[in-house]
């Protein structure tokens, strides 16, 4: 059954910072663009790299293994050779909690 987990602070997340967290056996990566946050799966689409120890700019993070970027708002890949995208999780903030739905 899905539910809310805690993952983050949200003053975590001041700009361009990435928050890895392992829950379970899964590990999610939180970001905040324009006042929202996002979370997604922390595993590359690619192969397997963590996302949260690359680079955000805007919407755009960049995996450091291989230089692939994924829009984070919607986990698409932003250019060649567009792969599988990331897989995304419902976020939301409740005070200063950042919570992911898995
Ligand atoms: S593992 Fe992320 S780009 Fe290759």
């Amino acid at each position: 059954m899905a539910e809310f987990r805690k993952v983050a602070q949200i003053s975590d997340l001041g700009p361009g910072k990435i928050k890895a967290t392992q829950v379970g056996s899964e590990y999610v990566a939180v970001t905040q663009v324009d006042g929202k946050v996002y979370a997604f799966d922390d595993t590359c689409p690619h192969a397997a790299c963590s996302m949260a120890e690359g680079e955000i700019d805007g919407a755009v993070i960049m995996c450091v293994c291989h230089g692939r970027e994924y829009n984070v708002t919607d986990g698409k890949p932003v250019n060649p050779p567009f792969g599988d995208p990331m897989k995304l999780y419902p976020a939301k903030v409740e005070g200063d909690d950042v919570l992911v739905e898995m």
